[in-house]
């Protein structure tokens, strides 16, 4: 199926379902509710219109999208969103989505699962990161980190932005409580575990240096799609200051609104080494359950692949900056 055939497809089911409203402001939107206004969940798809690509045709070459992550290698930069819930969609979704994301060649993410749920996701075998939150209870985190290194992810780390939870309309919503942390006891998370512990959340250069400081194995630059607080920066608007701070150190992943293969190389451009997406392989397990989430991660390759190549992109780590023209007035 083709990208809005997967849309399509999974709006109507969600739709005979009950359940649209849960993933969808209304019909034939992309946007799922934020906190209050709902401006950041607008603006993480607006903004990519600031960008525009430029052609570098001559000498071109059809692009590899392949990218060595952890010592892994994938087909792909486009990676799933730390995902958890969704029990309203699919049994199983989290190992729906990681069997897709493993036919995809690419990465899997997993949020707040149960015990059974992360088992049921690294025994399909899928290279996955597991993401625990940032609980009060030290303890429990570090426990959740074990379990996931024991099972075999490939990494794993916490969201620094759920602090103080998240945000749907006027709702505060946490699983359980939550707890800021200070340097020193992300330093105490990072020494509990041998695999690299990835900061979550990062979208300022105060927090990029404090990972660096406490020995993160990478970022995520994001505003967690917009249900931490209404009117976070996009996640583009500082990945260029971060860039400059962490610049090779650790790999820098990037989510928050991204919808096309354009969006994303828009980010490759400006500084990340992959892209986390939530939203749309939601759409994509949805529309046909596994099967569909492998579809639209190939949908977006391809998109991004055909980018790569018009702008004389051989490889990811050839995308640079100078692709990109910047529209600062109104659009
Ligand atoms: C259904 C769903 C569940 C999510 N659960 C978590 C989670 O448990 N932990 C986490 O760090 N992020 C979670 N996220 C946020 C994603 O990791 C990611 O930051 C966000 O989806 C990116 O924005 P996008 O949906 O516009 O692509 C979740 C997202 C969705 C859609």
């Amino acid at each position: 199926m083709e990208y809005r055939e997967l849309l399509a497809k999974a709006e109507a089911n969600l739709k005979s379902k009950g359940i649209l409203k849960n993933y969808c402001t209304q019909e034939g939107s992309s946007l799922r509710e934020g906190a209050e206004t709902n401006f950041v969940s607008r603006f993480n798809h607006s903004y990519f219109e600031r960008f525009g690509f430029k052609f570098r045709m001559i000498d071109s070459r059809e692009a590899s999208t392949e990218v060595t992550l952890f010592n892994h290698r994938f087909s792909t930069p486009i990676l799933s969103g730390a995902f958890s819930g969704m029990v309203d969609i699919t049994e199983k979704p989290l190992e729906k989505i990681a069997s897709g994301i493993r036919e995809s060649g690419s990465l899997m993410w997993i949020g707040i699962a149960s015990s059974e749920q992360v088992k049921e996701v690294l025994q399909t075998g899928v290279p996955t990161v597991r993401i625990v939150k940032p609980y009060q209870d030290m303890e429990a985190m570090i426990r959740e980190l074990k379990e996931a290194e024991e099972g075999g992810a490939i990494a794993v780390g916490t969201d620094i932005d759920f602090f103080y939870g998240g945000k749907r309309g006027d709702k505060v919503f946490a699983p359980k409580a939550m707890g800021p942390r200070t340097v020193g006891e992300l330093g105490k998370l990072v020494k509990s575990t041998r695999r690299p512990f990835i900061v979550k959340g990062v979208l300022s250069v105060e927090d990029a240096k404090k990972a660096v400081d406490v020995g993160a194995g990478g970022i995520v630059v994001s505003n967690h799609g917009g249900s931490v607080i209404d009117y976070a920066a996009h996640p583009l608007e500082v990945l260029p200051e971060i860039k400059r701070i962490i610049g090779d150190k650790m790999p820098i992943f990037v989510d928050s609104g991204f919808r096309r293969g354009s969006d994303v190389m828009k980010a490759l451009a400006l500084g990340a080494d992959a892209v986390l997406v939530g939203w749309v392989l939601l759409m994509g397990l949805a529309a046909d359950g596994s099967q569909g989430v492998t579809e639209m991660v190939n949908v977006l390759t391809a998109e991004l692949r055909r980018i790569m190549s018009v702008t004389g992109c051989r490889t990811v780590a050839e995308i640079g900056e100078e692709i990109l023209v910047k529209r600062d007035g109104p659009i």
